[in-house]
Parts: C-alpha cells; sequence; structure tokens
C-alpha cells in the first residue's frame, strides 16, 4: 500500500476581521477549533504527516494542537512574515526535506472546517491519476466571493487560475473558482515553487501561479466541490454560519446511529461527543459538549448542558440539569434542577432530585439525594437516603474535608454534617441535627434541643391580644 499523503494546512494569516484577541483558526466550531476540523479531516484521510504553517500567534496554535492532537503529533513550519500563499507553503518545504518527489502533498487551509474527508481523498486519488501530478478542488460561490478564476484553455484544459485582484471583468465572469485546495506531487512544488514573483495586485507570491505550470504538463484537474463544503472563515458572521452547517452534519450523522432528537435545530452537540448509543433520546434545548458520552436508552430531557459525562444505559436526566465531569450510573434518575460538579461519580439506580448539587461525591447503587442538598467531597454508600435540606459542611474557609456517609445510613432533613466526619452504616441521623462526631455503626445522632410543650399557651396568647386591643 502507497504511504497516505503528505498535508499541509496554511494557518499563518492574521485574521483581522475576526476582530479577537484569539488566533482566527483557534476559534471553534462546534467546540472544536478551526484547525482542528482541518487537521481530524486530514488524519481521517489518510495523513501521514500533517505540517501547520504558522505566523499570527504561532505559540498559542502550536499549544491547542499539542493538546488536541498529542504534542508533536502535527509538525509546525513558521512563516514569520506572510508573503503570500506560495511563500506559505515554501516555508514548510524544509519539513518534508527528506521526502521522495513523488510524494503527494496536499495544502489546505485552516480556516475552512468543514472540507469533508471525502474530499481530500477525492484530491488525492485525481493528483496520482493526472499526468500533470496536480488536482485542485472549484467551487461556484453562492454569492459574489474575490476568488481566484479557473481560467481554461481552447480545448477546455486548466490553464491557469487569475487571482480576482487580478482579473480583467470578462475573468471576473467565470464561475468556477478556486476553493483553495490542493494536491501536487512533492517534485513539482519544489522545482515550481521557485520559480514564484510577485509581480502581481497584490505584491506576494501566489500559491495559484503552480496552475499554470501544470498546463505545461497537460493541465491539473478540477474537482467540483459544494460551496458549503469549502466555504472560509473571515468574520464572525461566517463564523456562526458555519457552526450552523456543522451542527447539522453532527446531528443528522447521530440521527443515523440511532438517536432521536425533538428539535435538532435547538440540539448542540460538540464534534467531541460520543458514542451516543442507539434509542438516546434528546429533547430540544440539550447541550452535550467536551467528551460527553451518552449509553443506549439514556434519555435527557430539555435545558440540560453536559459538559464531559459519561452516562451509562438507561439514566434519565430531567431538566434543567447542569452536569459536569462527572460519571452517571445505569438507571439512575437525576434532576430537574440537578447539578452535579465536576468528579461526581453517580452509581446505578441513584436518584438525585431538585436542587441538589455535587461536587467530587461518590453516590453508591442506590442512594437517594432527592432535594435540596449539598453534598461535596463525600462518599454516600449504597442504599444510604439524604433528606432535604442536607449539607455537608466541607469547607472551613481553608481547607477541604471528607464526609463518609456508610451504607443504609438515614440523614434526617436539615441535617449538617460537619466535615471530616463519618455516619456509620445504617446509622440514623435526626432530622434538624448538627453532626461534628462520628456516628456509630447503626446509632441515632440528635444534637437538636429537645422538645418543650406549653400547655394552652397560644389560647392564652391570643385573649392577651385582644385584651390589648379593645383596650
Ligand atoms: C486564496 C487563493 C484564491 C482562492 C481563495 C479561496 C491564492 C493566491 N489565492 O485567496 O485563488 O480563491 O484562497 O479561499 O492562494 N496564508 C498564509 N500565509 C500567507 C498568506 C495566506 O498562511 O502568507 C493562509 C491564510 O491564513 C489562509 C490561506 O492561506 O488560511 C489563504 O490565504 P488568503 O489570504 O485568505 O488567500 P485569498 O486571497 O483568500
Ligand atoms: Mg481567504
Amino acid at each position: 500500500m502507497s504511504k497516505g499523503p503528505l498535508v499541509f494546512v496554511m494557518a499563518a494569516g492574521l485574521g483581522t476581521r475576526m476582530k479577537s484577541d484569539t488566533a482566527k483558526v483557534l476559534h471553534k466550531v462546534a467546540g472544536r477549533s478551526m484547525i482542528g476540523w482541518v487537521v481530524t479531516a486530514a488524519r481521517a484521510a489518510g495523513a501521514e504527516r500533517v505540517v501547520a504553517i504558522l505566523g499570527h500567534q504561532a505559540d498559542a496554535v502550536k499549544t491547542a494542537l499539542d493538546a488536541s492532537f498529542g504534542a508533536g503529533a502535527v509538525d509546525i513550519a513558521i512563516q514569520a512574515e506572510q508573503r503570500g500563499t506560495g511563500h506559505a507553503v515554501q516555508c514548510a518545504l524544509p519539513a518534508v526535506a527528506k521526502e521522495a518527489d513523488d510524494r503527494i502533498v496536499v495544502i489546505l487551509t485552516g480556516d475552512a472546517p468543514l472540507l469533508p474527508t471525502e474530499k481530500i481523498a477525492e484530491l488525492v486519488a485525481a493528483c496520482e491519476a493526472s499526468p500533470a501530478g496536480m488536482a485542485l478542488l472549484s467551487t461556484v460561490p453562492d454569492r459574489p466571493m474575490p476568488y481566484g478564476r479557473l481560467v481554461r484553455d481552447a480545448s477546455g484544459v486548466l490553464a491557469k487560475i487569475v487571482e480576482h485582484a487580478d482579473a480583467t471583468p470578462a475573468q471576473r465572469a467565470i464561475a468556477d473558482t478556486n476553493a483553495g485546495f490542493y494536491a501536487i506531487r512533492l517534485g513539482h512544488l519544489r522545482k515550481d515553487l521557485a520559480t514564484l514573483r510577485a509581480d502581481n495586485a497584490k505584491g506576494e507570491l501566489y500559491l495559484t501561479d503552480l496552475v499554470a505550470h501544470a498546463h505545461a504538463r497537460g493541465g491539473a484537474t478540477a474537482i467540483d466541490a459544494a460551496f458549503r463544503d469549502v466555504t472560509g472563515v473571515n468574520d464572525r458572521v461566517d463564523l456562526a454560519e458555519v457552526e450552523t452547517a456543522a451542527r447539522k452534519r453532527i446531528n443528522e450523522a447521530w440521527m443515523r446511529a440511532g438517536v432521536t432528537m425533538i428539535d435538532p435545530a435547538s440540539t448542540y452537540i460538540d464534534a467531541e461527543v460520543g458514542p451516543l448509543g442507539q434509542d438516546v433520546w434528546l429533547a430540544a434545548g440539550v447541550t452535550l459538549r467536551g467528551k460527553t458520552a451518552l449509553a443506549g436508552g439514556v434519555r435527557v430531557e430539555t435545558g440540560c448542558v453536559l459538559t464531559e459525562v459519561q452516562v451509562a444505559e438507561a439514566a434519565y436526566i430531567k431538566p434543567y440539569s447542569i452536569l459536569t465531569e462527572s460519571t452517571i450510573g445505569a438507571r439512575a434518575l437525576i434532576g430537574p434542577f440537578t447539578h452535579c460538579r465536576p468528579a461526581s461519580r453517580i452509581d446505578e439506580d441513584v436518584h438525585l432530585g431538585n436542587f441538589v448539587e455535587t461536587k467530587k461525591t461518590h453516590m453508591m447503587a442506590g442512594a437517594k439525594a432527592n432535594h435540596l442538598a449539598y453534598l461535596g467531597d463525600a462518599s454516600v454508600g449504597h442504599k444510604a437516603n439524604i433528606g432535604a435540606g442536607t449539607i455537608t459542611c466541607n469547607y472551613d474557609g481553608v481547607g477541604k474535608y471528607q464526609t463518609t456517609i456508610e451504607a443504609g445510613a438515614f440523614i434526617g432533613s436539615d441535617s449538617q454534617l460537619v466535615a471530616p466526619v463519618t455516619v456509620g452504616r445504617d446509622a440514623y441521623v435526626g432530622a434538624g441535627s448538627t453532626v461534628t462526631k462520628d456516628v456509630p455503626r447503626g446509632a441515632l445522632a440528635l444534637t437538636r434541643t429537645k422538645q418543650v410543650n406549653v400547655e394552652g399557651w397560644a389560647d392564652r396568647f391570643r385573649e392577651a391580644q385582644a385584651k390589648r386591643k379593645k383596650e
């Protein structure tokens, strides 16, 4: 089998129109950076190596690539000064100095996140088949775009690309434009790049001038691509448009895999989310972020936001629950209005109800906290029951302390458990208690004051009030 292509991703430009402190290619589409989308597509197309050509904010982009794909997984070439796309590719050549001339190089741009993997594969196949050793994607934009125009010779062979800025009115009338993605044999790239000159309207080295060289070899192959698949992002209006398109693509793929969405248009699923099992059911207004995964039969109701959460089969997340960096066990019932903060480990058959907040807490199988509770730095044993209004006092302003509630324990309503503290197996804490000492197994802890009943007090009180009113 032949080796996969070498892929260059041009991403040195500034992106002025984004009006942002963040590098353009690091803006996110469905939770993944634009350059992350491009690199992901390149890898899915079998890229043997990916070289990102960086300039503006190169350090930040490199850090993000290392975080997403592993340190050094994407090679970096630096283009310190942006002198055009031809110059950008020249800057990447040293990175492939040891590669043979017949290797295929795919050149992509970092700000076109929707480019499908199949289009990269098509480019490679067309380049392999091309006697000129070059292929590119052409597109017919759905609105006027300042793209390079594809100029053909009398026999219809691609002769050259004329940049919008350099084009005559007649050339601007050409419908076929250059989408900006190429595949070319490395030998041709090396030779032809060396001939580029900046004698054009922009005073740049145009990569597109390589197409005229390919004409001398019989002409580069142009492959049609849908404009929506190749469109680049230049400002935040473009970014929002691409976001909508990406979301549609993601949602449709999940629906085809067996996920029901009541309202796909209001369902927000990040690119990194998955897997989502068969018969997952998502109500309107659900957001799934990061590496969230839902097993088969999980239902998520309106308004839930799950970030980096793993949910086991048939769990039911009721409306407006916010879950972050946590795991939810099989058949658990969560919400409405539950807040699981990071490191919440919720085992199977657990119930968490409205206004229950957990943080660094392990709820073991069958444990329940159905209403109004704060459980932080705690472990709650098998089938333990946490009454309404229970608070683990885990923080003294300096350190955090652990509360251990053993299996079968029953915490009465409105209790405070002042950590570090342990409530033993099957023990009871009477409602309204403030527990500061460990409770032994099977004991009852009661810290509230004893109740006093003053017989007849209310009647006497009312009589005295009535008398005072008359006076
Ligand atoms: C380029 C093409 C044009 C095509 C259009 C499609 C050239 C000369 N023209 O034009 O035919 O229709 O894309 O979008 O290539 N970049 C660098 N370093 C540079 C210059 C650019 O890394 O010195 C990067 C940019 O960050 C961007 C990409 O290359 O990701 C394209 O550059 P851009 O300036 O947008 O090229 P266009 O003028 O749009
Ligand atoms: Mg552009």
